[in-house]
């Protein structure tokens, strides 16, 4: 029998970018509209390196959320080589981060202050497994003799390796993995290992990108990879295996950012991300393992209980619409097209979900 309807644990988002100011009371509603809780990456401008900064940003989230929403900005810290071990236990232990954040310096937007020798923050690291406090890691190498497209490998192999090597009791989250080798390691790694995938991984190979022009708003970091990479990434996504969970790394940039020269990486995936996912499930005949990847294997690793509340998704006859650009006050933002017509349809007041307006199909 075909299934046409599906009701989950309320999902959490492991992996997304809410930004500040008029571009975070833009894009937070689609998130807090479909998600209970999110990790909130802290790669601001400047970062959210200390205790203090991360309670005023939570601060802002919470009174940006809109009215009759029930969502939980669960915030990280931005790593860097002087984080100070005391302010990480202290923050931690009064219950305001969930995770801390390492992004080598370079590898992506906004991270010019990450780190650049791993030496350094050994001791942060090793006062992180005493205390059981997760380390969210963007595995990209920076060297600029590696290929874009090897970076994520080439950091499993020089960078990951020695860190479990040298504090194996840290638990780890590799971040929005693209590769075989990611899922890879993951997989056979010890139980202190897990990895987020977003929506758009196992959507778009790089082709998106780079075929018949170059298109922006498929670029994001890290780069999406090669078809074998995205097969990779749905076999562990579907697999129900509890280190895989999602990630959306929903990472908005106004278009005059990403239509340019030199554009951001990053994609606007909040919008439709649930609908695109089980789309993806469906064409896996994993619809039964969505609520594993969405919704349970995350709260397991992050050690907290899954969400009691429910969500229905909706299988329509008739594919919807959902807007192709977001205004913000500072100009317009595309949404993630996924290229393929979207049947299934989170079943809460059109209200609570702002998505729904204009067509929006890949050319
Ligand atoms: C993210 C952003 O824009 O902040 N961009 C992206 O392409 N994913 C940063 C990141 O997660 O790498
Ligand atoms: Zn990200």
């Amino acid at each position: 029998m075909k299934i046409t309807e599906l009701t989950l644990r309320r999902p959490d988002d492991w992996h997304l970018h809410l930004r500040d100011g008029a571009m975070m009371r833009a894009v937070l509603p689609y998130s807090s509209a479909n998600f209970a809780r999110a990790i909130i990456m802290p790669n601001l401008v400047p970062p959210v390196v200390r205790a203090d900064d991360a309670r005023a940003y939570r601060d802002r989230i919470l009174a940006a959320i809109p009215a009759g929403h029930d969502f939980t900005p669960l915030m990280t810290l931005y790593l860097t080589e002087t984080t100070n071990a005391d302010d990480v236990a202290a923050a931690y232990e009064a219950g305001l981060i969930s995770a801390l954040k390492l992004y080598p310096a370079g590898a992506t937007t906004n991270s010019e202050s990450g780190v650049r020798n791993i030496e350094r923050i050994l001791p942060v690291l090793e006062r992180m497994a005493l205390l059981g406090i997760p380390l969210c890691v963007h595995g990209e190498v920076t060297d600029p003799e590696i290929d874009i497209f090897d970076r994520e490998a080439v950091f499993i192999e020089r960078v990951l390796r020695r860190i479990v090597d040298r504090v194996p009791e840290l638990r780890i989250i590799m971040e929005h993995i693209t590769t075989e080798e990611g899922v890879q390691y993951v997989w056979e790694g010890g139980p202190n290992i897990a990895a987020t995938i977003t929506t758009h991984h196992l959507i778009i190979n790089r082709n998106a990108m780079l075929v018949g022009g170059i298109r922006p708003h498929y670029y994001c970091l890290p780069v999406a990879k090669r078809e074998q990479h995205r097969l990779a990434l749905r076999r562990a996504a579907t697999s129900g295996n509890e280190k895989f969970f999602l990630g959306t790394d929903s990472a908005p940039h106004l278009d005059a950012r990403k239509e340019s020269a030199c554009g951001c990486a990053g994609m606007f995936t909040a919008p439709n991300t649930l609908s695109c996912l089980a789309h993806v499930f469906e064409e896996e005949g994993a619809l039964d393992r969505l609520e594993a990847f969405a919704s349970l294997n995350g709260p397991v690793f992050y050690r907290l209980a899954p969400n009691e509340t429910r969500i229905r998704l909706v299988k329509r006859q008739t594919p919807f619409e959902v807007s192709a650009k977001i205004g913000t006050d500072e100009g317009l933002l595309t949404v993630f097209d996924p290229g393929f017509p979207l049947y299934w349809h989170p079943d809460i007041a059109d209200t609570a979900n702002p998505g729904d307006a204009v067509t929006n199909t890949r050319t």
